[in-house]
């Protein structure tokens, strides 16, 4: 029996290790034996419990909860808890996803006691190492055993870093294997497509249509730190709102929360508060995020995931970013980069919302990612 430690700590990854958990309990449970650590570093229930519930991800055997702080200590904390897990409970492979400090922490303890790190989610780059995760997802794809790229650009980007997609198992840091294999969050879209909607009454609760919406997100502390920023990002949607007559489905990241409601964003907050265009709510379920994204019109977002989502429900997407690890979908035209703004915002939304023909090509696998990633690691132990 295969024991992996299943390393979850941020909202997406937890998302990203059901597809696993999913794959593992229906297929490969005689064969694979989980155990999930996780590291605490998203600790509302809103961002962390709602996902197991739903996603009916068994229960966490190790919890660290290091919450929030600076990014050394919150590394650090993590790198702590995660050697003595490591230790006692010996794992043939630590899977860890994406590129948060969870990511970073748990690859970098689990490499140095020579345990095989196997990065779901590998290869992405944005080419913008003033991101933390930048830096993260570089330093856990080189201290990696196994690495699962979800683009065929993932897979050239590690050519280009030196990898090789030709090495023989078995594998180790030194003679990584490295794989396409599409991309788990298409798996877990595909699977819970039509579940979430007898599931969740939020379009319902909010009075929201099929087609009458905007959903807008954003988290990155590039965006929410940075007072000119998040200014630009309320003012381009309240002009969007009104112009367009469209309304806006705003669920708000506890620190993009906290930071609006402080004093220097007051007058624009008030005026977000008082659209009636406008919904300020609380971080919504998967389910609930599922049900907006094949609803809404248009997705208007800094998050890497929900760029990909609005995609798989062949939504174009608005990317308050200067750049995107995800750039297939901006080359066929279904998102723009905008950065924050104002103007290049609305006049992108502008574009999306005059109904263009747009085009939804094939780039994140078959929907079997999660299938194809046990199946590997069986073959090649
Ligand atoms: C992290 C990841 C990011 C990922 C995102 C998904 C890093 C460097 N960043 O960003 O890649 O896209 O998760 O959401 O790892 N907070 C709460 N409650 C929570 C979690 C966070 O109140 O449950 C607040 C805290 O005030 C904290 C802030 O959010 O200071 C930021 O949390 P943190 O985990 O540092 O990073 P994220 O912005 O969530």
């Amino acid at each position: 029996m295969l024991k992996i430690l299943n390393v979850v700590g941020a909202r997406p990854q937890i998302i990203k290790a059901a597809a696993i958990s999913r794959e593992i309990k229906n297929h490969f449970g005689d064969k694979i034996k989980e155990v999930i650590l996780h590291t605490g570093q998203h600790y509302d229930d809103l961002m962390s419990q709602v996902f197991f519930d739903e996603m009916g991800i068994p229960p966490v055997d190790f919890n660290l909860n290091v919450g929030s702080s600076s990014h050394a200590v919150q590394t650090a904390q993590i790198m702590q808890g995660a050697e003595q897990i490591l230790l006692n409970e010996k794992p043939d492979f630590v899977f860890v996803y994406g590129d948060t400090n969870s990511t970073l922490a748990v690859s970098i303890a689990a490499a140095k006691l020579h345990f095989r790190v196997v990065h779901i989610e590998a290869g992405l780059r944005s080419f913008n190492k003033s991101m933390p995760e930048e830096i993260n997802r570089i330093v856990c794809d080189h201290v990696s055993s196994i690495l699962f790229t979800p683009t065929w650009k993932g897979l050239e980007n590690l050519k280009r870093e030196g990898f090789s997609a030709e090495t023989k198992s078995p594998f180790s840091m030194n003679n990584p294997g490295v794989f396409h294999c599409g991309d788990i969050m298409y798996d877990n879209s595909l699977y819970y497509s039509e579940l979430a909607s007898g599931k969740t009454t939020i379009l319902q609760d909010l009075s929201l249509k099929g087609g009458d919406f905007i959903l807008l997100t954003v988290h990155r502390d590039m965006n929410t730190d940075n007072p000119a920023r998040l200014k630009e990002i309320s003012e381009a949607m309240l002009e969007i709102a009104g112009k367009m007559k469209c309304k806006v489905l705003f669920p708000l990241h506890p620190r993009t929360r906290k930071n609006i409601e402080s004093e220097i964003h007051r007058e624009t907050y008030k005026k977000l508060q008082n659209s009636d265009k406008i919904i300020l709510h609380r971080p919504l379920s998967f389910f609930e995020m599922i049900e907006a994204e094949k609803a809404c019109k248009l997705v208007i977002t800094d998050s890497g995931g929900v760029q990909k989502e609005a995609f798989f429900f062949r939504k174009p997407s608005i990317i308050l970013r200067k750049e995107t690890e995800w750039v297939e979908i901006v080359e066929c035209g279904a998102a723009h980069l905008t950065g924050t703004s104002q103007g290049e915002i609305i006049k992108a939304a502008e574009h999306f919302l005059s109904s263009p023909d747009l085009n939804f090509p094939s780039i994140f696998g078959n929907g079997r990612a999660a299938h194809f990633i046990c199946n590997k690691l069986l073959e090649n132990t």
